[in-house]
């Protein structure tokens, strides 16, 4: 996870410096069904603000939970890229946890039980809680859109193990009874809200972050929804598809 700060770009040099990293994937679209800027589907925006009536962006002002960017697909990008072009004067803060920490810090007999298995990140619910776009609500994980994935992923360029949880909504073990599922997810799920695998930063106009999306999950504090928080995001696509 890097932090630029004092940046100053528009989208297309937000396109352009993100290119740097590797091909980017298109921003998944709006809760609305509309792109967030014409000609450039490359931009995700984050935002609550209205222009002309309209919602600038996706993911409103309210809390978002702990997840890994766009999981539900068989290839997720391997990072993402936020900048900050206007933050609230308080709140808004976003989290990031280290999913080889927390996979490094469950119980042997835990690892053992988890190693082979696989998990459904859920395609209906995007962290904000906002249903996504053309897909029929439902919270029956074993039946809701998604990926399956590996429970245990290895990190294809540092060779390291990690914990790939995703999200929790809608979340499911393959073959699991839904019962055990839930509660193998709570269990493993109780050990990322541990303080000490995360690190939360307080945004500045300008600064600029990007996260490596495989080995961290995300999480975002509410704030006042009479605040302005506009944040552009460009995905960088993954090389290999997520694997044990
Ligand atoms: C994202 C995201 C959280 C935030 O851009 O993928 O989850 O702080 N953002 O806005
Ligand atoms: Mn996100």
């Amino acid at each position: 996870m890097l932090l630029f700060r004092g940046q100053q770009l528009t989208d297309a040099e937000l396109i352009a410096f993100s290119r740097r990293f590797g091909e980017l994937d298109l921003a998944p679209v709006q809760e609305t069904g509309r792109r967030f800027v014409a000609g450039m589907p490359e931009i995700y925006i984050v935002s609550n603000v209205f222009k002309d009536g309209e919602l600038l962006g996706s993911l409103g002002y309210g809390e978002s939970v702990w997840h890994t960017d766009m999981s539900y697909l068989p290839d997720p990008p391997m990072a993402s890229m936020l900048y900050a072009l206007e933050v609230p004067p308080a709140g808004g803060n976003t989290g990031f946890v280290n999913m080889y920490a927390v996979y490094e810090a469950l119980p042997a007999d835990l690892k053992r039980r988890i190693g082979g298995l696989r998990i459904k990140h859920d395609g209906t619910y995007n962290s904000g809680g906002y249903v996504r776009q053309g897909v029929a609500p439902s919270d029956d994980p074993r039946k809701s859109p998604g990926a399956f994935h590996p429970l245990v992923c290895t990190h294809p360029e540092t060779g390291r193990q990690m914990l790939y949880l995703g999200r929790r909504r809608n979340a499911y073990i393959e073959h699991f009874d839904l019962m055990e599922s839930e509660a193998l997810l709570d269990t493993l799920w109780s050990y990322t809200d541990r303080a000490e695998f995360a690190w939360h930063t307080v945004w500045r106009v300008g600064d600029l972050v990007l996260w490596d999306n495989r080995c961290t999950m995300h999480r975002r504090d509410p704030f006042d929804p009479t605040a302005r928080r506009v944040m552009p995001r460009t995905q960088i696509k993954g090389q290999a598809r997520p694997s044990a």
